[in-house]
């Protein structure tokens, strides 16, 4: 079956495209893998001879590029020859929440996954696989072959005859800083889909890396769901601990410790349950949204309720924390200097995407503080986009400066915020910082990351979340 497959093509170069199909040429050497986008500048620095340049930073995935690239995977802007070539056509192109019109701030924006279609539909030959990569809206499939069909038969009446497609489901589950490994040791692969052939081709590529029994087939609609859901449920544990955290400061109770105890129940497991400044990244909040409007469409509005609380704690875990640093500083930031260390959503990471150190940066400088921000991978640009549209009482101003270098936050600082689990911040040399704060020196921890103890024999006042003793 498998050696009917020649050529894989890939629509989107980003953080799922990129590194996919990377994986993919990897571990299948006989076909050829091309990974198109419209975005120029994107795939020329997929095709930069300076590993640094790479659009996704992601540990390890350099080294797989590099092995690979001009052997049996290629970046390209030619999307037509790509499409009219290929056997197989992933669809890994962003997918954001829309906003405005029906269903603004909650539905999915399906204009590149359509565009996709048109394109896919237009100069795809004889028998092509569509996959879904993308995560999605339960049912764009339907969407996805309808648009196919249309776009076929416009293009040319005779030629359209020969030429069908089988659509399938196949989420990714990757996360960033893991992808690598998680796209090497997948804990399972979900493939959905009507044609039991197709599925079939599907299953035998993944199978040159990943055991039998961890590929899961099912329809197209558990398929699609099944992303929403695991993320959506994901998401929950983390607000359910977050929730937990204020309970814990409010009694003195740890959080780590009642993370670890309910952890340990093997029905309740260790993952997932780490107390943070909230969730961020792409996909949680997105697909949380997605699955509240999938309810409300169904007239579950009951459900829709339930999802929405696990978004709502969200925010006030962000707010709570910001809130806690105004009150600490003696109600009053005006003209204070904050360090920032971290504006990823998590460490390993240069994405800033639904980042909570955006937020929480936005409400000090909207309280006067001055933010002095360092992040080992996140450039200055990234930042400035994040905060630069803030405007208040209708206008412009910048109150943050980026420090390639960590120590020039910390002068003159009256506060630390650890906002990202960067492990160089563990070694950051705590006697010499306190030197050049303002006193009383504060950290606030918002990922149990630093000793809190050793921090305030050297004379810090230290909050860490859900653990203020
Ligand atoms: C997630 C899913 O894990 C992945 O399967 C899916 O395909 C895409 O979305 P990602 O967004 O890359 O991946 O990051 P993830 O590691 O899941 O972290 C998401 C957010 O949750 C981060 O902001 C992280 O800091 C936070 N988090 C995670 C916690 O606050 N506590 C935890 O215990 C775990």
């Amino acid at each position: 079956m498998n050696e009917k497959i020649k050529k894989i093509c890939c629509i989107g170069a980003g953080y799922v495209g990129g590194p996919t199909m990377a994986i993919m040429a990897e571990k299948c050497k006989t076909i050829q893998f091309t990974v198109v986008d419209i975005d120029e500048l994107r795939i020329k620095n997929w095709n930069e001879e300076n590993l640094d340049l790479l659009p996704v930073y992601e540990p390890g995935l350099d080294k797989i590029v590099l092995r690979n690239r001009g052997v049996n995977l290629f970046f390209s802007t030619n999307i037509e020859k790509a499409i009219c070539g290929a056997d197989i056509i992933f669809i890994a192109v962003n997918t954001p929440i829309k906003t405005e019109g029906l269903g603004a701030g909650e539905a999915s924006d399906l204009t590149w996954i359509e565009a996709c279609a048109r394109d896919i539909g237009k100069y795809a030959k004889n028998h092509t696989i569509v996959v879904e990569k993308s995560t999605i809206p339960v049912k764009t499939a339907q969407i996805v072959s309808q648009i196919l069909n249309i776009e076929s038969l416009q293009k040319n009446n005779q030629a359209a005859s020969n030429k069908t497609f089988s659509v399938l489901s196949n989420p990714e589950f990757l996360a960033e800083g893991t992808a690598i490994s998680d796209l090497l040791n997948p804990d399972r692969v979900i493939i959905g889909g009507e044609d039991q052939n197709a599925i079939k081709t599907l299953v035998e590529i993944y199978k040159k890396w990943v055991p039998q029994n961890k590929i899961i087939t099912t329809n197209i609609w558990s398929s699609e769901l099944s992303k929403l859901v695991a993320n959506a449920f994901l998401a929950q544990r983390i607000s359910s601990i977050n929730s937990i955290s204020a309970i814990c400061e409010a009694t003195g109770a740890n959080v780590q410790d009642v993370s670890r105890a309910i952890g340990s129940d093997s029905r309740i497991g260790d993952k997932f349950l780490q107390s943070g400044p909230g969730f961020g990244g792409s996909c949680f909040k997105k697909d949380i949204l997605n699955l509240i409007y999938l309810s409300k469409s169904y007239g579950l509005i009951d459900v829709a309720e339930y999802w929405e609380q696990v978004l709502k704690i969200n925010y006030w875990q962000q707010n709570r924390i910001y809130e806690l640093v105004v009150k600490k500083l003696f109600g009053n930031l005006k003209g204070k200097k904050i360090s920032f260390l971290g504006f990823s959503f998590k460490s390993n990471t240069n994405d800033t995407r639904e980042s909570p150190a955006i937020n929480i940066a936005r409400k000090l400088i909207s309280e006067g503080a001055i933010l002095n921000i360092h992040d080992p991978k996140v450039n200055e640009s990234q930042i400035n986009k994040a905060l630069n549209s803030l405007k208040i009482n209708n206008q412009s101003f910048k109150k943050w400066h980026f420090h390639k270098d960590v120590y020039e936050t910390f002068n003159e600082s009256s506060a630390i915020i650890i906002l990202t689990e960067w492990n160089e911040f563990k070694d950051i040399k705590w006697v010499e910082v306190i030197k050049k704060m303002i006193q009383p020196a504060w950290i606030f921890d918002t990922r149990s990351l630093i000793n809190g103890e050793q921090a305030s024999n050297i004379g810090f006042k230290y909050w860490g979340v859900g653990n203020d003793n």
